[in-house]
């Protein structure tokens, strides 16, 4: 069975909530799934096929510092793996993600789709299929 680990920073929660989403999406798709919240992430929290990661739009279109360093300090065994993003958002359009994604794509790092974002809270049935959808995706 393909394995996805989930990394995630959330300060408030709707990050948090995506990515327990995206995870029964994967596991819909018959993927075992572990969502992590990156403070109790270590090394090993990337040994798994797939991979995704999330953050909200933090600072001004920024990724949350937690995520970066992860990510940075574990990039060797990142690299050869297809990677999900994902992140929640308020007042912006999305660049954080858009800048995200063509960063890591220019890093070699292999991203499902264009990355996936939400608009605060997944709380309406459409967002959450939405984000349902983003995690069969990454695995399939
Ligand atoms: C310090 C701070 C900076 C933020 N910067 C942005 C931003 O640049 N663009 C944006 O669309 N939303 C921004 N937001 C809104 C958050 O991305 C939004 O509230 C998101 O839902 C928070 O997700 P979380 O609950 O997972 O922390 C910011 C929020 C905070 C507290």
């Amino acid at each position: 069975m393909a394995s996805l680990n989930i990394i995630y920073y959330s300060a408030t929660g709707n990050t948090e909530e995506m990515a327990k989403y995206i995870a029964q999406g994967a596991k819909d798709a018959g993927a075992d799934v572990k969502v992590i919240n990156v403070e109790e992430a270590d090394e090993k929290s990337v040994n798994a096929d797939f991979l995704a990661f999330g953050s909200p739009a933090a600072g001004a279109e920024e990724i949350a510092p937690e995520i970066v360093e992860f990510i940075e300090s574990n990039k060797d065994k990142i690299f050869n793996k297809t990677v999900g993003l994902f992140g929640s958002y308020d007042w912006g359009t999305g660049v954080f993600m858009e800048s995200w994604v063509e960063q890591l794509t220019s890093e070699n790092f292999s991203i499902v789709g264009e990355g996936f974002i939400n608009h605060l809270a997944a709380d309406d049935n459409e967002k959450i299929e939405k984000c349902k959808e983003y995690g069969r995706k990454i695995v399939l």
